[in-house]
Protein backbone atom coordinates (compact mmCIF):
# COMPACT_ATOMS: atom_id res chain seq x y z
CA UNK A 1 0.00 0.00 0.00
CA UNK A 2 1.22 3.59 -1.07
CA UNK A 3 1.62 5.76 1.52
CA UNK A 4 -0.28 9.44 0.23
CA UNK A 5 0.35 12.64 0.96
CA UNK A 6 0.57 16.38 -0.06
CA UNK A 7 4.41 16.65 0.07
CA UNK A 8 7.22 14.74 -0.33
CA UNK A 9 10.34 16.49 1.19
CA UNK A 10 13.62 14.37 0.99
CA UNK A 11 16.37 16.16 3.15
CA UNK A 12 16.04 18.24 6.21
CA UNK A 13 18.38 20.60 6.38
CA UNK A 14 17.04 24.31 5.78
CA UNK A 15 15.37 24.34 2.54
CA UNK A 16 13.59 21.20 3.38
CA UNK A 17 11.94 21.89 6.91
CA UNK A 18 11.56 25.30 6.16
CA UNK A 19 9.90 24.56 2.84
CA UNK A 20 7.97 21.83 5.32
CA UNK A 21 6.58 24.23 7.72
CA UNK A 22 5.21 26.52 5.33
CA UNK A 23 3.66 23.84 3.51
CA UNK A 24 2.11 22.19 6.34
CA UNK A 25 0.26 25.27 6.46
CA UNK A 26 -1.95 23.79 3.78
CA UNK A 27 -1.20 20.40 3.17
CA UNK A 28 0.49 17.45 4.58
CA UNK A 29 4.12 17.00 4.53
CA UNK A 30 6.32 13.68 4.64
CA UNK A 31 9.70 14.72 5.24
CA UNK A 32 12.21 11.53 4.53
CA UNK A 33 16.02 12.28 6.07
CA UNK A 34 18.87 9.62 5.39
CA UNK A 35 19.94 9.52 9.48
CA UNK A 36 18.62 11.54 12.06
CA UNK A 37 17.02 14.91 11.43
CA UNK A 38 19.69 17.18 12.05
CA UNK A 39 22.74 15.30 9.79
CA UNK A 40 23.00 17.71 7.60
CA UNK A 41 24.59 20.09 5.75
CA UNK A 42 23.19 23.28 7.47
CA UNK A 43 23.67 21.66 10.29
CA UNK A 44 27.67 22.22 9.93
CA UNK A 45 27.60 25.60 8.27
CA UNK A 46 29.70 27.73 9.81
CA UNK A 47 29.84 31.21 8.48
CA UNK A 48 26.00 32.49 8.06
CA UNK A 49 23.57 34.37 6.41
CA UNK A 50 24.16 36.74 3.93
CA UNK A 51 21.62 39.66 3.94
CA UNK A 52 21.68 43.76 3.79
CA UNK A 53 21.81 45.04 7.09
CA UNK A 54 24.26 47.52 7.78
CA UNK A 55 23.95 51.09 7.26
CA UNK A 56 27.10 51.10 4.92
CA UNK A 57 25.46 48.66 2.88
CA UNK A 58 23.04 48.57 -0.09
CA UNK A 59 21.19 45.86 -2.04
CA UNK A 60 23.42 47.04 -5.30
CA UNK A 61 26.48 46.26 -3.05
CA UNK A 62 25.63 42.63 -2.16
CA UNK A 63 24.19 41.52 -6.03
CA UNK A 64 27.42 42.97 -7.69
CA UNK A 65 29.70 41.56 -4.93
CA UNK A 66 27.60 37.85 -5.76
CA UNK A 67 28.10 38.60 -9.57
CA UNK A 68 31.64 39.30 -9.52
CA UNK A 69 32.47 35.84 -7.41
CA UNK A 70 30.19 34.22 -10.32
CA UNK A 71 32.22 35.04 -12.58
CA UNK A 72 29.59 35.84 -15.22
CA UNK A 73 27.46 33.24 -15.17
CA UNK A 74 24.94 34.49 -12.65
CA UNK A 75 21.37 34.95 -13.72
CA UNK A 76 20.78 38.63 -12.31
CA UNK A 77 17.14 38.60 -11.96
CA UNK A 78 17.69 35.64 -9.73
CA UNK A 79 20.52 37.35 -7.58
CA UNK A 80 18.37 40.68 -7.60
CA UNK A 81 15.41 38.15 -6.02
CA UNK A 82 17.60 36.72 -3.13
CA UNK A 83 19.50 40.15 -1.95
CA UNK A 84 16.14 41.78 -1.93
CA UNK A 85 14.91 39.06 0.10
CA UNK A 86 17.68 38.90 2.46
CA UNK A 87 16.59 41.42 5.42
CA UNK A 88 12.97 39.07 5.36
CA UNK A 89 14.37 36.23 5.63
CA UNK A 90 16.64 36.93 8.46
CA UNK A 91 13.74 38.22 10.11
CA UNK A 92 12.17 34.69 9.52
CA UNK A 93 14.83 33.18 11.34
CA UNK A 94 14.49 35.63 14.32
CA UNK A 95 10.74 34.48 14.50
CA UNK A 96 11.47 30.84 14.04
CA UNK A 97 13.59 31.24 17.42
CA UNK A 98 17.38 31.35 15.66
CA UNK A 99 19.53 32.93 18.11
CA UNK A 100 22.04 35.40 16.40
CA UNK A 101 24.84 37.25 17.63
CA UNK A 102 24.47 40.50 18.59
CA UNK A 103 26.89 43.95 19.07
CA UNK A 104 27.34 45.91 21.97
CA UNK A 105 24.30 48.60 20.87
CA UNK A 106 21.97 45.54 20.68
CA UNK A 107 22.05 45.33 16.59
CA UNK A 108 22.68 41.95 14.48
CA UNK A 109 26.64 41.25 14.50
CA UNK A 110 27.92 41.64 10.91
CA UNK A 111 30.78 39.14 9.98
CA UNK A 112 32.70 39.52 6.98
CA UNK A 113 33.99 37.18 4.31
CA UNK A 114 35.48 36.06 1.49
CA UNK A 115 34.62 38.80 -1.72
CA UNK A 116 32.24 40.64 0.44
CA UNK A 117 32.80 44.85 -0.17
CA UNK A 118 30.65 44.84 3.68
CA UNK A 119 30.16 43.32 7.01
CA UNK A 120 26.67 41.64 5.59
CA UNK A 121 27.01 37.96 7.05
CA UNK A 122 24.35 37.48 10.35
CA UNK A 123 25.35 34.40 12.75
CA UNK A 124 25.68 32.27 15.95
CA UNK A 125 29.30 31.91 16.94
CA UNK A 126 30.77 30.05 14.54
CA UNK A 127 28.44 27.58 14.43
CA UNK A 128 25.19 29.24 12.86
CA UNK A 129 24.16 26.39 10.65
CA UNK A 130 23.66 24.46 14.15
CA UNK A 131 21.43 27.08 15.62
CA UNK A 132 19.27 27.63 12.55
CA UNK A 133 19.31 23.59 12.43
CA UNK A 134 18.12 23.40 15.97
CA UNK A 135 15.27 25.87 15.58
CA UNK A 136 13.77 24.49 12.69
CA UNK A 137 13.70 20.47 13.84
CA UNK A 138 12.19 21.46 17.25
CA UNK A 139 9.37 23.42 15.32
CA UNK A 140 8.91 20.82 12.45
CA UNK A 141 8.47 18.47 15.41
CA UNK A 142 5.47 19.91 17.11
CA UNK A 143 3.61 20.39 14.02
CA UNK A 144 0.77 18.24 13.55
CA UNK A 145 0.58 18.37 9.74
CA UNK A 146 4.41 16.93 9.44
CA UNK A 147 5.82 13.73 9.29
CA UNK A 148 9.27 12.95 9.68
CA UNK A 149 10.66 9.53 8.67
CA UNK A 150 14.34 9.62 9.79
CA UNK A 151 16.40 6.41 8.60
CA UNK A 152 14.62 6.71 5.30
CA UNK A 153 16.95 7.29 2.05
CA UNK A 154 15.04 7.64 -1.49
CA UNK A 155 16.21 5.11 -3.97
CA UNK A 156 13.98 6.23 -6.86
CA UNK A 157 11.71 9.22 -8.05
CA UNK A 158 8.34 7.79 -9.36
CA UNK A 159 7.39 9.21 -12.81
CA UNK A 160 4.24 9.17 -15.01
CA UNK A 161 6.62 8.28 -17.75
CA UNK A 162 6.98 4.69 -16.69
CA UNK A 163 3.00 4.32 -16.60
CA UNK A 164 2.42 5.05 -20.24
CA UNK A 165 2.52 9.60 -19.53
CA UNK A 166 4.35 12.28 -20.02
CA UNK A 167 7.74 12.28 -17.47
CA UNK A 168 6.27 13.66 -14.46
CA UNK A 169 6.70 12.85 -10.83
CA UNK A 170 4.67 11.69 -8.38
CA UNK A 171 6.89 10.81 -5.36
CA UNK A 172 9.55 8.22 -4.72
CA UNK A 173 10.45 4.82 -3.73
CA UNK A 174 11.80 5.17 0.06
CA UNK A 175 14.13 2.51 1.56
CA UNK A 176 13.98 1.80 5.46
CA UNK A 177 17.41 1.69 6.49
CA UNK A 178 16.18 0.01 9.43
CA UNK A 179 13.94 -2.94 8.22
CA UNK A 180 15.24 -2.77 4.47
CA UNK A 181 11.40 -2.61 3.34
CA UNK A 182 10.94 -0.32 0.17
CA UNK A 183 7.85 2.32 0.70
CA UNK A 184 5.78 3.65 -1.97
CA UNK A 185 5.29 7.34 -1.38
CA UNK A 186 2.99 9.19 -3.21
CA UNK A 187 2.63 13.20 -3.36
CA UNK A 188 1.59 15.97 -5.36
CA UNK A 189 4.76 17.84 -5.19
CA UNK A 190 7.79 16.50 -4.24
CA UNK A 191 10.50 18.49 -3.04
CA UNK A 192 14.30 17.74 -3.53
CA UNK A 193 16.45 19.31 -0.59
CA UNK A 194 19.22 16.52 -0.74
CA UNK A 195 22.03 18.96 -0.36
CA UNK A 196 25.19 18.56 -1.35
CA UNK A 197 27.95 16.13 -3.39
CA UNK A 198 30.96 16.71 -1.42
CA UNK A 199 31.13 12.83 -0.77
CA UNK A 200 32.14 12.69 -4.51
CA UNK A 201 35.55 14.06 -3.83
CA UNK A 202 37.89 12.44 -0.84
CA UNK A 203 39.02 15.43 0.70
CA UNK A 204 35.50 17.72 1.59
CA UNK A 205 33.61 19.75 4.21
CA UNK A 206 31.14 17.69 3.94
CA UNK A 207 29.23 15.42 6.46
CA UNK A 208 28.74 11.80 4.94
CA UNK A 209 25.11 12.45 3.81
CA UNK A 210 26.55 14.43 0.87
CA UNK A 211 26.43 11.81 -1.86
CA UNK A 212 24.68 14.16 -4.30
CA UNK A 213 21.15 11.70 -4.00
CA UNK A 214 19.03 14.53 -5.62
CA UNK A 215 20.92 15.13 -8.41
CA UNK A 216 21.45 11.50 -9.12
CA UNK A 217 17.63 10.53 -8.61
CA UNK A 218 16.38 13.85 -11.05
CA UNK A 219 18.60 13.22 -13.85
CA UNK A 220 17.81 10.09 -13.88
CA UNK A 221 13.93 10.62 -14.50
CA UNK A 222 14.97 13.57 -17.19
CA UNK A 223 15.08 16.41 -15.06
CA UNK A 224 17.60 18.78 -16.73
CA UNK A 225 20.49 19.42 -14.98
CA UNK A 226 23.03 22.76 -15.01
CA UNK A 227 26.30 23.82 -14.05
CA UNK A 228 27.92 21.45 -12.33
CA UNK A 229 31.47 21.76 -12.90
CA UNK A 230 31.67 24.55 -10.94
CA UNK A 231 32.51 22.28 -7.35
CA UNK A 232 33.54 24.69 -4.69
CA UNK A 233 36.87 24.47 -3.04
CA UNK A 234 37.04 25.82 0.41
CA UNK A 235 40.72 27.01 0.80
CA UNK A 236 40.50 26.10 4.54
CA UNK A 237 39.78 22.91 6.04
CA UNK A 238 41.67 21.94 9.20
CA UNK A 239 44.75 19.35 8.08
CA UNK A 240 44.75 16.96 10.80
CA UNK A 241 44.67 12.97 10.88
CA UNK A 242 41.96 12.72 13.60
CA UNK A 243 39.68 15.68 11.92
CA UNK A 244 39.67 15.15 8.33
CA UNK A 245 36.59 17.66 7.40
CA UNK A 246 36.58 19.90 9.75
CA UNK A 247 35.55 23.57 8.27
CA UNK A 248 37.90 26.57 9.52
CA UNK A 249 35.13 29.07 8.87
CA UNK A 250 35.97 32.16 6.02
CA UNK A 251 34.84 34.06 8.80
CA UNK A 252 38.09 33.88 10.41
CA UNK A 253 40.01 35.26 7.61
CA UNK A 254 37.15 37.73 7.72
CA UNK A 255 38.44 38.57 10.87
CA UNK A 256 41.76 39.54 10.43
CA UNK A 257 43.14 35.55 9.89
CA UNK A 258 46.42 35.47 7.43
CA UNK A 259 46.92 32.72 5.19
CA UNK A 260 51.12 31.66 5.90
CA UNK A 261 53.29 29.16 4.23
CA UNK A 262 55.36 27.08 6.90
CA UNK A 263 58.68 29.99 7.08
CA UNK A 264 55.96 32.69 7.83
CA UNK A 265 56.17 34.28 4.42
CA UNK A 266 52.63 35.52 2.87
CA UNK A 267 51.79 34.70 -0.49
CA UNK A 268 48.53 35.79 -0.96
CA UNK A 269 49.57 39.08 -2.24
CA UNK A 270 51.19 37.27 -5.74
CA UNK A 271 47.76 36.75 -6.30
CA UNK A 272 44.83 39.03 -5.64
CA UNK A 273 44.48 42.53 -4.30
CA UNK A 274 42.17 40.90 -1.66
CA UNK A 275 45.08 38.81 -0.40
CA UNK A 276 43.41 36.07 2.09
CA UNK A 277 39.99 37.51 1.48
CA UNK A 278 40.20 37.11 -2.73
CA UNK A 279 36.96 34.77 -3.60
CA UNK A 280 37.45 31.20 -2.94
CA UNK A 281 38.04 30.05 -6.47
CA UNK A 282 41.25 32.19 -6.16
CA UNK A 283 42.99 31.36 -2.62
CA UNK A 284 42.11 27.84 -3.19
CA UNK A 285 43.98 27.57 -6.15
CA UNK A 286 47.13 29.46 -4.54
CA UNK A 287 47.14 27.38 -2.19
CA UNK A 288 47.26 24.26 -4.48
CA UNK A 289 49.69 25.74 -6.51
CA UNK A 290 52.18 27.13 -2.99
CA UNK A 291 51.82 23.13 -2.33
CA UNK A 292 52.39 21.74 -5.36
CA UNK A 293 55.64 24.52 -5.76
CA UNK A 294 56.98 23.46 -2.19
CA UNK A 295 55.84 19.74 -1.93
CA UNK A 296 54.41 20.68 1.56
CA UNK A 297 51.64 19.15 2.97
CA UNK A 298 49.73 22.21 4.05
CA UNK A 299 49.88 25.81 4.52
CA UNK A 300 48.69 27.77 7.46
CA UNK A 301 45.65 30.15 9.14
CA UNK A 302 47.21 32.54 11.35
CA UNK A 303 45.28 33.77 14.13
CA UNK A 304 47.64 34.93 16.32
CA UNK A 305 48.17 38.53 15.93
CA UNK A 306 44.92 39.24 17.46
CA UNK A 307 43.65 39.57 20.85
CA UNK A 308 43.38 35.74 21.98
CA UNK A 309 39.93 36.81 24.16
CA UNK A 310 38.31 38.35 21.15
CA UNK A 311 39.32 34.91 18.93
CA UNK A 312 38.16 32.51 21.54
CA UNK A 313 34.98 34.63 21.74
CA UNK A 314 34.27 34.93 17.59
CA UNK A 315 35.46 31.55 17.42
CA UNK A 316 34.71 29.39 20.16
CA UNK A 317 33.52 26.02 18.75
CA UNK A 318 36.49 25.74 15.91
CA UNK A 319 39.11 27.25 19.04
CA UNK A 320 38.03 24.29 21.32
CA UNK A 321 38.20 21.60 18.93
CA UNK A 322 41.46 22.57 17.48
CA UNK A 323 42.67 22.70 21.34
CA UNK A 324 41.33 18.74 21.51
CA UNK A 325 43.51 18.07 18.44
CA UNK A 326 46.67 20.25 20.02
CA UNK A 327 46.49 23.40 18.31
CA UNK A 328 46.04 26.80 21.16
CA UNK A 329 44.71 28.82 17.47
CA UNK A 330 45.54 32.23 19.86
CA UNK A 331 49.40 30.86 19.65
CA UNK A 332 49.62 28.96 16.81
CA UNK A 333 49.22 29.17 13.16
CA UNK A 334 46.86 26.53 12.02
CA UNK A 335 47.40 24.20 9.30
CA UNK A 336 44.77 23.93 6.87
CA UNK A 337 44.34 22.62 2.88
CA UNK A 338 41.60 23.15 0.52
CA UNK A 339 38.60 20.49 0.60
CA UNK A 340 35.60 20.32 -1.96
CA UNK A 341 32.71 22.21 0.11
CA UNK A 342 29.90 23.56 -2.56
CA UNK A 343 28.16 22.11 -5.29
CA UNK A 344 27.23 25.45 -7.17
CA UNK A 345 25.51 23.67 -10.06
CA UNK A 346 22.14 21.04 -9.69
CA UNK A 347 18.29 20.70 -11.03
CA UNK A 348 17.48 23.34 -12.87
CA UNK A 349 15.12 24.72 -11.68
CA UNK A 350 12.59 28.10 -11.57
CA UNK A 351 11.83 30.89 -9.37
CA UNK A 352 9.46 28.91 -7.66
CA UNK A 353 11.83 25.65 -7.26
CA UNK A 354 9.93 24.05 -10.01
CA UNK A 355 12.58 21.57 -12.13
CA UNK A 356 11.82 20.75 -16.21
CA UNK A 357 9.45 18.08 -14.85
CA UNK A 358 6.05 18.98 -13.36
CA UNK A 359 5.60 17.33 -9.99
CA UNK A 360 9.64 17.90 -9.15
CA UNK A 361 11.05 20.60 -7.12
CA UNK A 362 14.48 21.32 -6.34
CA UNK A 363 15.41 23.63 -3.32
CA UNK A 364 19.34 24.53 -1.38
CA UNK A 365 22.58 23.23 -2.52
CA UNK A 366 20.69 20.52 -5.02
CA UNK A 367 19.15 23.11 -7.06
CA UNK A 368 20.49 25.48 -9.46
CA UNK A 369 18.84 28.43 -9.61
CA UNK A 370 21.16 30.87 -11.25
CA UNK A 371 22.16 32.48 -7.87
CA UNK A 372 26.15 31.16 -7.98
CA UNK A 373 27.12 31.31 -11.43
CA UNK A 374 30.49 29.91 -11.49
CA UNK A 375 31.73 30.51 -8.02
CA UNK A 376 29.21 31.15 -5.17
CA UNK A 377 29.55 33.97 -2.80
CA UNK A 378 30.07 32.52 1.10
CA UNK A 379 27.18 32.60 2.94
CA UNK A 380 24.48 33.19 0.00
CA UNK A 381 23.43 29.28 0.22
CA UNK A 382 21.72 29.31 3.63
CA UNK A 383 20.04 33.09 2.60
CA UNK A 384 19.28 30.63 -1.10
CA UNK A 385 17.62 27.98 0.80
CA UNK A 386 15.06 30.11 2.64
CA UNK A 387 14.25 32.08 -0.19
CA UNK A 388 13.46 29.16 -2.50
CA UNK A 389 11.76 27.46 0.08
CA UNK A 390 9.24 29.88 0.93
CA UNK A 391 8.89 30.27 -2.87
CA UNK A 392 8.21 26.76 -3.77
CA UNK A 393 6.14 26.55 -0.32
CA UNK A 394 3.82 29.10 -2.46
CA UNK A 395 4.26 27.93 -5.69
CA UNK A 396 2.78 24.15 -4.65
CA UNK A 397 -0.58 24.98 -3.09
CA UNK A 398 -2.47 24.34 -6.35
CA UNK A 399 -0.30 21.91 -7.66
CA UNK A 400 -2.32 19.21 -8.65
CA UNK A 401 -2.72 15.73 -7.95
CA UNK A 402 -1.41 13.51 -10.44
CA UNK A 403 -0.83 10.21 -10.31
CA UNK A 404 -1.80 6.22 -12.31
CA UNK A 405 -4.64 4.75 -11.17
CA UNK A 406 -2.40 1.85 -9.63
CA UNK A 407 1.05 2.05 -8.49
CA UNK A 408 3.40 -0.81 -9.12
CA UNK A 409 5.56 -1.35 -5.67
CA UNK A 410 9.23 -1.85 -5.12
CA UNK A 411 10.04 -4.95 -6.98
CA UNK A 412 12.50 -6.85 -5.01
CA UNK A 413 13.04 -9.30 -7.74
CA UNK A 414 15.85 -12.46 -7.14
CA UNK A 415 18.27 -9.94 -5.72
CA UNK A 416 20.14 -12.01 -3.07
CA UNK A 417 21.60 -10.38 -0.10
CA UNK A 418 25.46 -9.37 -0.99
CA UNK A 419 28.02 -11.01 0.94
CA UNK A 420 30.79 -8.32 -0.85
CA UNK A 421 29.96 -4.95 1.04
CA UNK A 422 34.43 -4.81 0.24
CA UNK A 423 33.09 -4.07 -3.29
CA UNK A 424 31.00 -1.13 -2.59
CA UNK A 425 34.12 -0.01 -0.11
CA UNK A 426 36.32 0.32 -2.99
CA UNK A 427 34.50 1.64 -5.46
CA UNK A 428 33.53 4.50 -3.37
CA UNK A 429 37.07 5.09 -2.30
CA UNK A 430 38.19 4.88 -6.12
CA UNK A 431 35.35 7.25 -7.61
CA UNK A 432 36.56 10.03 -4.54
CA UNK A 433 40.50 9.32 -5.24
CA UNK A 434 40.36 9.72 -9.17
CA UNK A 435 37.59 12.49 -8.80
CA UNK A 436 40.22 14.63 -6.25
CA UNK A 437 43.24 14.31 -8.36
CA UNK A 438 41.63 14.68 -11.89
CA UNK A 439 38.33 17.10 -11.33
CA UNK A 440 39.59 19.02 -8.82
CA UNK A 441 40.94 22.59 -8.06
CA UNK A 442 43.49 22.45 -11.16
CA UNK A 443 41.84 20.10 -14.43
CA UNK A 444 42.86 19.15 -17.83
CA UNK A 445 41.66 17.38 -20.74
CA UNK A 446 43.83 14.51 -19.91
CA UNK A 447 42.60 14.03 -16.58
CA UNK A 448 38.90 14.69 -17.46
CA UNK A 449 39.42 11.91 -20.26
CA UNK A 450 41.52 9.81 -17.66
CA UNK A 451 38.43 9.92 -15.12
CA UNK A 452 35.64 9.49 -17.76
CA UNK A 453 37.30 6.28 -18.67
CA UNK A 454 37.37 5.43 -15.02
CA UNK A 455 33.56 6.51 -14.15
CA UNK A 456 32.65 4.23 -16.93
CA UNK A 457 33.95 1.14 -16.39
CA UNK A 458 32.86 1.81 -12.51
CA UNK A 459 29.60 2.68 -13.27
CA UNK A 460 29.22 -0.53 -15.04
CA UNK A 461 30.00 -2.91 -12.48
CA UNK A 462 28.11 -0.70 -9.70
CA UNK A 463 25.01 -1.85 -12.77
CA UNK A 464 25.45 -5.12 -12.27
CA UNK A 465 25.77 -5.55 -8.54
CA UNK A 466 22.69 -3.40 -8.19
CA UNK A 467 21.24 -5.98 -9.85
CA UNK A 468 22.28 -8.35 -8.40
CA UNK A 469 21.93 -7.96 -4.74
CA UNK A 470 19.43 -6.73 -2.42
CA UNK A 471 19.87 -2.58 -2.21
CA UNK A 472 21.17 -0.64 0.87
CA UNK A 473 22.06 2.84 2.17
CA UNK A 474 25.45 2.14 1.25
CA UNK A 475 25.22 0.97 -2.35
CA UNK A 476 22.34 3.76 -3.24
CA UNK A 477 24.89 6.28 -2.66
CA UNK A 478 27.41 4.48 -4.47
CA UNK A 479 25.14 4.34 -7.69
CA UNK A 480 24.37 8.35 -6.76
CA UNK A 481 27.75 9.41 -6.65
CA UNK A 482 28.85 7.46 -9.66
CA UNK A 483 26.34 9.24 -11.50
CA UNK A 484 27.20 11.68 -10.19
CA UNK A 485 31.17 11.81 -10.52
CA UNK A 486 30.09 10.87 -14.35
CA UNK A 487 27.75 14.32 -14.92
CA UNK A 488 31.06 16.42 -12.88
CA UNK A 489 33.22 14.73 -15.67
CA UNK A 490 30.71 15.54 -18.86
CA UNK A 491 30.22 19.09 -17.64
CA UNK A 492 33.67 20.13 -17.12
CA UNK A 493 34.35 18.25 -20.54
CA UNK A 494 32.21 20.21 -22.17
CA UNK A 495 33.72 24.06 -21.02
CA UNK A 496 36.66 24.79 -23.13
CA UNK A 497 37.62 27.57 -20.94
CA UNK A 498 38.42 28.38 -17.22
CA UNK A 499 35.85 30.74 -14.96
CA UNK A 500 35.07 30.63 -11.77
CA UNK A 501 35.46 27.51 -9.69
CA UNK A 502 36.60 25.98 -13.40
CA UNK A 503 40.18 26.21 -13.96
CA UNK A 504 42.31 23.86 -16.60
CA UNK A 505 45.65 24.00 -18.02
CA UNK A 506 44.71 23.42 -21.52
CA UNK A 507 41.75 26.20 -21.61
CA UNK A 508 43.64 28.75 -19.34
CA UNK A 509 41.40 32.18 -20.35
CA UNK A 510 37.98 32.85 -20.14
CA UNK A 511 35.24 33.20 -23.28
CA UNK A 512 33.67 35.98 -24.17
CA UNK A 513 29.80 34.31 -24.01
CA UNK A 514 29.69 33.52 -20.62
CA UNK A 515 27.04 29.80 -21.48
CA UNK A 516 25.76 27.18 -18.96
CA UNK A 517 26.31 23.61 -19.41
CA UNK A 518 22.93 21.81 -19.15
CA UNK A 519 22.68 18.17 -19.27
CA UNK A 520 19.51 15.90 -19.80
CA UNK A 521 18.65 12.55 -20.20
CA UNK A 522 17.61 11.85 -23.41
CA UNK A 523 17.68 8.02 -24.67
CA UNK A 524 16.04 6.32 -21.22
CA UNK A 525 17.33 5.69 -18.07
CA UNK A 526 20.30 4.21 -17.05
CA UNK A 527 21.63 3.81 -13.54
C1 LIG B 1 32.48 29.30 6.08
O1 LIG B 1 32.13 29.55 7.22
O2 LIG B 1 33.60 29.54 5.63
C2 LIG B 1 31.48 28.65 5.16
C3 LIG B 1 30.47 29.63 4.75
C4 LIG B 1 29.93 29.24 3.41
O3 LIG B 1 30.38 28.26 2.83
O4 LIG B 1 29.08 29.97 2.90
Amino acid sequence: MALETDYLVIGSGIAGLNFALLAAEHGRVVVITKKAPADTNTNWAQGGVAAVLATDDSFERHVEDTLVAGDGLCDRATVELCVNDGPAQVQRLLDLGVRLDRNAAGDLDLGREGAHSRHRVVHWEDVTGREIQRALVTAVASHANITMLDEHIAVDLLSMAKYGGDAACFGAYVLDRRTGEVKTIVARATLLASGGTGKVYVYTSNPDVATGDGVAMAYRIGAAVCDLEFVQFHPTVLYHPMARNFLLSEAMRGEGGVLRLASGETFMEHYHPMKSLASRDIVARAIDNELKKSGADSVFLDMTHLAPAFVRGRFPNIAERCLSLGIDITKQPIPVVPAAHYMCGGVKTDHTGATTLPGLYAIGECAFTGLHGANRLASNSLLEGMVFSTRAAAAVKDAPRARPSQVAPWSYGGATDSNDAIVVALNWDEIRRFMWSYVGIVRSNKRIERAGRRIEILRDEIREYYLDFKITSDLIELRNLALVAHLIIESARRRKESRGLHYTLDYPDKLAEARHSEIQLTNGPRG
